[in-house]
């Protein structure tokens, strides 16, 4: 089973960005996290992060055939990234969109995302553990566990 964990526009900051919000782990770290945790379930992962929406998208349609499901914290691209829903809904994979912080109890701006239509679910607020949490959750699908 192969998974894609995907980060969007500054998500490569981590750990040096607003830390108060996002955490002190870098991206290196907890995909590092992801990948352990890939081992102990058996799975594949395969991490990307871009911060243009043309390479994210071109990234998710050459994996899209060979993998089994999507983790993506799509940056600010989850307000407007239109071009990236699209990508994500033409894989027909489960997409499960995660975000360190609490979109829902910032900006007003950040309360919409784009993304949630094609996603299964989303994640919000739990900081590194969300991406953690959206793995476990979509292997145990996938394996078909009650
Ligand atoms: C984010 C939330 C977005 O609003 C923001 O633009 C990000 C990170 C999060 O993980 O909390 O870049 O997706």
């Amino acid at each position: 089973m192969k998974i894609l964990a995907i980060n969007g526009p500054n998500l490569n900051m981590l750990g040096k960005r607003n830390n108060e919000i996002y955490g002190e782990k870098t991206l290196a770290e907890i995909n590092s996290l992801l990948e352990k945790q890939g081992e102990a379930l058996n799975v594949e992962i395969v991490t990307f992060q871009s911060n243009s929406e043309g390479s994210l998208i071109d990234f998710i349609q050459h994996q899209a055939d060979s993998a089994d499901g999507i983790i993506i914290n799509p940056g600010a691209l989850t307000h407007y990234g239109c071009s990236l829903c699209d990508a994500l809904a033409d894989t027909s994979l489960p997409v499960i969109e995660v975000h360190l912080s609490n979109i829902y109890g910032r900006e007003d701006w950040r309360a919409k995302s784009v993304i949630s239509p094609v996603a299964k679910g989303q994640i919000s607020g739990l900081g590194w553990r969300g991406y953690i949490a959206a793995l476990r959750t979509l292997v145990s699908e996938l394996k078909g566990e009650i």
